[in-house]
């Protein structure tokens, strides 16, 4: 499997655009405290996340190639099955099922912190000082609950971290804690 920095090398030749990188290197944050929370392997976890949008800018922005052409690009890095399937599944708009049950743990993960990364990064910006650490649990939440905040955010997609057994009450403030360990990177 291709390390960290391998796969941060790739991103790199893919991805032109920063904020892109760096919404990548969010939901990986994401990803690893989700994935210690439940006891699974954080490592691919992380990878997946930060692997997840590989493609975006290479399918020029097409909803019905994003995720797919990742395959493709992915084939070779040794990443396991589950988690290919889970990229290519994260976009609900290219007809890619995922059907493993092990994928679908990924899945649901990835959408998950996905989403709650442009609502955490969304409500930093409203902030005083724009910083992640005046961002509150309660007051993420309070972001979270108004429909007319961030309306980009699928409030949908977060709730699926609820299939993995996850109350938003705790995921909110996981990846709320796994953003804050990383805002210097973030510049947030
Ligand atoms: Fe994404």
């Amino acid at each position: 499997m291709l390390s960290r920095e391998e796969a941060l090398a790739l991103l790199y030749r893919y991805l032109k655009d920063e904020k892109m990188i760096k919404h990548c290197i969010a939901v990986e944050a994401i990803m690893c405290s989700l994935a210690k929370r439940l006891g699974e392997n954080e490592v691919i976890w992380s990878l997946t996340g930060l692997l997840h949008d590989i493609d975006y800018d290479y399918v020029e922005r097409d909803m019905a190639k994003h995720g797919l052409e990742a395959l493709n690009i992915l084939s070779s890095s040794g990443l396991p099955r589950e988690a290919l399937e889970a990229i290519a599944g994260h976009n609900e708009h290219n007809g890619f099922r995922v059907i493993d049950e092990r994928a679908l743990k990924i899945l649901h993960g990835l959408r998950a912190s996905d989403h709650v990364s442009g609502l955490i990064i969304a409500t930093a910006l409203v902030m005083p000082n724009k910083k992640l650490s005046e961002v509150k649990p309660a007051t993420l939440l309070r972001k979270f609950k108004s429909k007319d905040f961030a309306r980009g955010v699928d409030r949908e997609r977060i709730k699926e971290v609820e299939l993995l057994n996850v109350d938003l009450e705790e995921f909110l403030p996981l990846s709320l804690e796994a953003l804050q360990r990383i805002a210097d990177e973030l510049g947030l």
